[in-house]
């Protein structure tokens, strides 16, 4: 049995629908940074046999305000999920980031390339992956996640394609995004897998340039855009309390190994068909 935690976020949600299996899915009724809690709810059910872990704080400025929840929900969760898994003979496959990197390089990112978190969020999911892989279980780095459900920038921009003449994009942070389902069917290929893996949608990109491409597609597919106008601005214009990786593109040859890894710019027209019905 697969045992699912954070079953409500972007990720947890897209897993839950591509298991097409009975599963086990916790929200925060089972909170990963009490280890009391998390035990008690493997001992209820003794048939465990994987779990992925799902479950983060993933705002990244409010992790600079709201430290020590980051710290319980990303360094200390993991942590426990990871004894417990142990305890209970079951495989872990734990959710990480590209923010555990500085984004100091230029060149696409190997597993092992060395980290340097710049911010709080970053540093709380590196904390994480240790204590992940100290117990010898798995972790899978992903960026700029995008999917039906939940805050992601994706979702925003399609909203704001719609209600915006003239909408501001970064095009100096460069990373590779990642269609929620398709990580979600990696991960069920990889699950009896240990070590440090790395999945994100084939193609860099900015968000700048995501947004070109996704108003292209939007049009073609029918959809009522108003944007006529999408700038391209710096990072620095947006304000935030913290530093974000300007290069955090993965290199995924070690995955690639396992799974297909098709374009971004495919994932995007799948994306757009999925919402169309919800907009038009
Ligand atoms: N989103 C991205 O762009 C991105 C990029 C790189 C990596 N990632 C990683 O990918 C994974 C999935 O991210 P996501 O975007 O799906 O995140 P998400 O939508 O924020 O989902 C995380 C879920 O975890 C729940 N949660 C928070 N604290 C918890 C706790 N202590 N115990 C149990 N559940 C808790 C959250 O509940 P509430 O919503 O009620 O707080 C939320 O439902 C995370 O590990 C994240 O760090 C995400």
């Amino acid at each position: 049995m697969l045992w699912i935690t954070g079953c409500k976020g972007l990720l947890g949600a897209a897993l839950v629908r591509a298991s097409r299996q009975a599963v086990l899915a916790t929200g925060k009724e089972v909170d990963i940074g009490d280890l009391a809690a998390v035990r008690q709810f493997a001992e209820k059910h003794p048939g465990i046999t994987h779990l992925v872990n799902c479950a983060a704080f993933s705002q990244v400025d409010a992790a600079e305000e709201f430290k020590e929840m980051a710290y319980h929900t990303n360094a200390r969760g993991p942590g426990h999920l990871a004894i417990v898994a142990r305890e209970m003979g079951a495989k872990l496959i734990h959710i990480s980031t590209d923010y555990v990197f500085d984004g100091k390089g230029r060149t696409p990112l190997v597993e092992t390339a060395p980290t340097g978190p710049l911010n709080t969020y970053g540093k709380t999911k590196w904390e994480g992956e240790q204590k992940v892989l100290e117990q010898g279980a798995c972790v899978i780095r992903t960026s700029w996640l995008f999917g039906s459900g939940g805050q992601n920038f994706v979702s925003k921009l399609l909203k704001l394609l719609q209600t915006q003449r003239q909408i501001r994009l970064t095009d100096d942070q460069w990373s590779r995004f990642t269609y929620a389902p398709d990580l979600a069917q990696a991960i069920l290929s990889v699950l009896d897998r240990t070590g440090l893996y790395q999945y994100a949608n084939r193609g860099v990109a900015t968000k700048y340039e995501f947004g070109v491409a996704m108003r292209e597609e939007a049009c073609a597919l029918g959809y009522p855009i108003v944007t006529d106008e999408i700038l391209s601005v710096p990072g620095a214009s947006f304000p935030s309390p913290c530093e974000r990786p300007i290069y955090s593109a993965f290199d995924t040859s070690k995955m690639e190994r396992i799974v297909n890894i098709r374009h971004w710019r495919d994932a995007l027209k799948e994306f757009l068909c999925e919402q169309m019905p919800a907009y038009l």
